[in-house]
C-alpha cells in the first residue's frame, strides 16, 4: 500500500487556519488520509492523493491478536483491512458504527493503549494495542458551545418565545460530528470539531443543568452537528439530564437530522426522559436531499432520507399526548422548488395538519457561499404554499426575524 498525502490548493487556502484549530490531526508530513481536514474545509481546498512510496508495515495487537498494518494509516483503516465490518447507518451489535468520520461523534471509539478513542481519526502506531469490545466503558463525545438561547430549534414549541423570561427560551449544547456533508451547514465549525477533550454524559448533564439554573430556564437542548450518531451516549445524556432535573416543568429537547432515528432509538429516548423534538427533513425527493447533504452514496442517502421521514411518521403515531414534535424543512431555491415544498406540507397534512413546521431559510455559509438568501417575500410565498396544503402551524426563519 502507498502512502497517502494530503495537498493544499494554494489558490483556493484562505489561511483561515480552521483545519489547525478544529481538527485532530498528526500533521501534514504523517497524513493517514482520514479525510477530516478534507470535509471541513470552507474553501474545498484540499484533497488526497497516493504518494510513489510504498508504506512500512507495523505490529499491532488488535483483541489480542498480534496483526501487521500499514502504518500511517487510521485505526478504522486497519480494523477494515483486518475484516471488521464498518457502517454508516445502525446494524449489528458487532460492527462498528462510523457515521461521522470526522472524529466528534465518538460511535466508532474503541480502547487504544487503554483509552477511548475515535478510530476513525487516530493514526495507528508501531506497539498500539487495540481494544473493540467497548461495552462496559462509559461513552464519550465532543460536546461544547453551552450557551442560552433565545428562539430555540425546530422542535421548540414557537408560541412560548413572547413568555420566555429574560428574553432565553432554553439552554443548548452542541454535539459534534455528522452523517451529513451540508455546503450549507450552519453549525460547521462545531460539526467538524475534533480537537477538544470529550465528555461523558454524565458531565455534560452536570454542565447542561449548570445553565439552565444560570439562565432560568426550563428547557434544555441538545443540538449539533448530529445529536444522535453516538446512541449510547446519547441516551445516557438524556437519562442524566432528567435524574438532574427531576421537576415537571424541566423539558428535554433533542435536535436531529432524524438521520438515523429508528423507532426503537426513539422509544429509547422517550423512556429517558426526552420531552422534545425537532427532526429536520431535508426534502422530500431523494436528489434534494443529496443535493443538501452532498451524501454520494446513494443507497446510503435513500435509508437517511427515509429513517427520518418514517421518525416522524412515527413520533406523530406513538407519542403525539407525550412528546412535542416540532419538524425543519431547508428551503433556498437553489436546491428545493415550491413543488417540492407543497409535497412536503401535503404529506405532513395527511399525518398531522397541526404538527408545527418551521422553515429554515438556508443562506451563505459554510461551503454555499454563492448562495442567495431567500427574501422575505420567498419565504411568505413559502409559508403560504405550506398553509395552501392544510398546515397549521408554519413558522418561517427570514433575514427580519421569524414570520408566523
Ligand atoms: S465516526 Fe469516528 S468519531 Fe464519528
Amino acid at each position: 500500500m502507498k502512502y497517502l498525502e494530503v495537498m493544499i490548493d494554494e489558490q483556493r487556502c484562505n489561511k483561515c487556519n480552521y483545519c489547525q484549530v478544529a481538527i485532530d490531526c498528526p500533521g501534514v508530513q504523517l497524513c493517514t488520509g482520514c479525510d477530516a481536514c478534507i470535509d471541513a474545509c470552507p474553501q474545498e481546498a484540499r484533497k488526497l492523493k497516493y504518494t510513489d512510496q510504498e508504506s512500512n508495515r507495523i505490529s499491532c495487537s488488535v483483541n489480542g491478536l498480534e496483526v501487521q498494518i500499514s502504518e500511517r494509516r487510521t485505526v478504522l483503516h486497519a480494523l477494515d483491512k483486518l475484516g471488521f465490518e464498518i457502517t454508516q447507518y445502525p446494524a449489528k451489535e458487532d460492527a462498528i458504527f462510523a457515521p461521522c468520520r470526522t472524529g466528534g461523534c465518538y460511535s466508532c471509539a474503541v480502547l487504544i493503549n487503554g483509552q477511548l478513542r475515535p478510530s476513525c481519526i487516530t493514526p495507528v502506531h508501531e506497539g498500539m494495542v487495540i481494544n473493540t469490545q467497548i461495552r462496559n466503558q462509559p461513552p464519550l463525545r465532543i460536546v461544547t458551545g453551552f450557551q442560552g438561547h433565545h428562539v430555540g430549534g425546530v422542535g421548540t414549541p414557537k408560541d412560548l418565545v413572547s413568555r420566555a423570561p429574560l428574553g432565553y427560551l432554553e439552554v443548548a449544547c452542541f454535539s459534534s460530528g455528522c452523517t451529513h456533508r451540508c455546503s450549507t451547514c450552519q453549525n460547521w465549525q462545531i460539526t467538524y470539531l475534533s480537537h477538544v477533550q470529550p465528555l461523558s454524559p454524565v458531565a455534560t448533564a452536570h454542565k447542561l443543568t449548570e445553565k439552565r439554573k444560570q439562565y432560568q430556564v426550563d428547557r434544555m437542548a441538545i443540538s449539533g452537528g448530529e445529536s444522535t450518531l453516538n446512541r449510547r451516549w446519547l441516551v445516557q445524556f438524556v437519562k442524566q439530564l432528567k435524574k438532574l432535573n427531576p421537576d415537571k416543568s424541566a423539558r428535554i429537547h433533542v435536535d436531529t437530522n432524524a438521520a438515523i432515528l429508528t423507532p426503537d432509538y426513539i422509544d429509547e429516548l422517550v423512556e429517558a426522559g426526552m420531552t422534545d423534538i425537532g427532526p429536520d427533513l431535508k426534502g422530500i425527493s431523494l436528489d434534494t436531499f443529496t443535493i443538501i447533504t452532498n451524501q454520494k452514496n446513494e443507497e446510503l442517502a435513500e435509508k437517511y432520507l427515509t429513517t427520518s421521514w418514517n421518525a416522524v411518521k412515527y413520533i406523530l403515531d406513538q407519542y403525539s399526548d407525550k412528546v412535542f414534535l416540532g419538524v425543519g424543512i431547508p428551503y433556498n431555491s437553489a436546491f428545493m422548488s415550491l413543488d417540492e415544498v407543497n409535497e412536503i406540507g401535503s404529506r405532513l397534512v395527511e399525518w398531522d395538519s397541526c404538527v408545527q413546521v418551521t422553515v429554515l431559510d438556508y443562506r451563505p455559509e459554510f461551503r454555499a457561499r454563492a448562495v442567495v438568501r431567500p427574501s422575505y417575500k420567498e419565504m411568505l410565498q413559502v409559508k403560504n404554499v405550506l398553509e395552501g396544503t392544510g398546515l397549521e402551524k408554519v413558522i418561517c426563519q427570514t433575514s427580519g426575524g421569524y414570520i408566523r
